[in-house]
């Protein structure tokens, strides 16, 4: 996967502390896959640490720290996102991605960067990207 790291590392080049990435496509595009390279080419690591209370938020410390939140199991973000006390992932000192972002349109900050995954399996994929 040299050229996922190699575009991870071009990704990252442009990352603020503050950036909100939503990460879309389907099942197996490899979402989760390109979080963990941006994460390496940041830190040089990707050792999480994950929430002791939900599976689906994975923090990676480090400068800046990052979130990654996997809304996948969200059914309805209206009655679910404000107990789950996400707040303090969108803060400004970090960089969050949001994975499955369509469980909770109305809920991203409507400034972010939108990543759109193409491809599965041991294919090549094709990656989108821009600021909004
Ligand atoms: N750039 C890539 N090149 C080749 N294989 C890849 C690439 N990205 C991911 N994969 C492979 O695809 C599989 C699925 O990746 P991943 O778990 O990151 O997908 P995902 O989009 O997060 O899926 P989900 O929606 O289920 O969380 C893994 O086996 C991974 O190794
Ligand atoms: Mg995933």
């Amino acid at each position: 996967m040299a050229e996922l790291d190699a575009f991870a590392r071009r990704f990252a080049a442009r990352l603020q502390a503050g950036d909100v990435v939503a990460l879309r496509g389907p099942l197996g595009a490899g979402k989760t896959t390109l979080v963990r390279a941006i994460v390496r080419a940041l830190h040089g690591t990707d050792d999480a640490v994950s929430s002791p209370t939900f599976v689906f938020r994975h923090t990676y410390p480090g400068t800046p720290p990052v979130e990654h939140v996997d809304l996948y199991r969200i059914e309805n973000a209206a009655g679910e996102l404000p107990e789950l006390g996400l707040e303090d992932a969108f803060a400004a000192d970090r960089i969050v991605f949001v994975e499955w972002p369509e469980r909770a349109e109305a809920w991203l900050p409507a400034e972010r960067i939108e990543v759109s995954i193409d491809g599965s399996g041991e294919g090549p994929r094709t990656v989108r990207h821009q600021r909004r």
